[in-house]
């Protein structure tokens, strides 16, 4: 890492609870907290918005050269922009839940993309969530944790969302893509959610950073 700022590094698949628990150790640490996902959302809208097939990678990556994609941070959160607009929730709606794997598997595009999540650590110490955080985008944090939750929790969880999205299907096309699939990295701490609430899951998070010499 180019500096002390260190990197928190949650993966997990979808609906495994891993953003808010995030989002909870980051505000409790003062840390920035990232939200990768959102990136590879916003590309995928950018295929809808420009009418590109996200299968199609040559199209994607000319896409790339075409809209401005800038990240941020405000209130300590991660910000995305797409030709200077903010999306917000436009970026979990059904049109992009059923394209973003597609793009996500196009090495290009996570060569841009982590290449801006590494630029964070140039603010400030971080949590990143995403699938790549420990095993590619920083392999050497000892800080690494694996959110994990039963099949039949994260789909109730994405339904009491009321988001139309079939986590697992996602998750599949994750696991088997090419360029850095969803694994557990190495020398991650398995966490399995589904029998425990936020505070149990926060609490087990800090044991780690704890147990792994971060200094709170
Ligand atoms: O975390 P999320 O559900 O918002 O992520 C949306 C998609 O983006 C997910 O299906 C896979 C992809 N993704 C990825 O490939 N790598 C990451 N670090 C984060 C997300």
């Amino acid at each position: 890492m180019s500096n002390s700022n260190i990197a928190v590094a949650i993966d997990g698949p979808a609906a495994s609870g891993k953003s808010t628990v995030a989002k909870t150790l980051a505000k409790r640490l003062g840390l920035i907290m990232v939200n990768t996902g959102a990136m590879y959302r916003a590309v995928a809208w950018a295929t809808i918005q420009h009418g590109v097939d996200p299968a199609d990678s040559a199209a994607v990556i000319n896409l790339l050269d075409r809209v401005d994609f800038t990240c941020g941070v405000e209130n300590n959160l991660s910000t995305v922009l797409v030709d200077g607009v903010d999306l917000g929730d436009a970026l979990r709606q059904d049109a992009v839940n059923s394209r973003v794997s597609k793009v996500a598997a196009i090495s290009e595009v996570r060569e841009l993309l982590v290449s801006m999540q590494r630029d964070y650590l140039e603010l400030g110490s971080v949590v990143m969530e995403g699938r790549d955080i420990g095993s590619v985008v920083f392999p050497n944090t000892p800080f690494k944790m694996y959110i994990d939750a039963s099949e039949e929790v994260r789909r109730k969880r994405r339904a009491a969302e009321g988001i139309i999205d079939d986590p697992t299907a996602r998750d599949k096309e994750d696991s088997k893509r090419k360029s850095s699939p969803l694994v557990i990295a190495e020398g991650a701490v398995v966490i399995d959610s589904s029998e425990m609430d936020v505070e149990q899951v926060v609490q087990a998070a800090l044991t780690v950073l704890r147990e792994r010499g971060a200094s709170e």
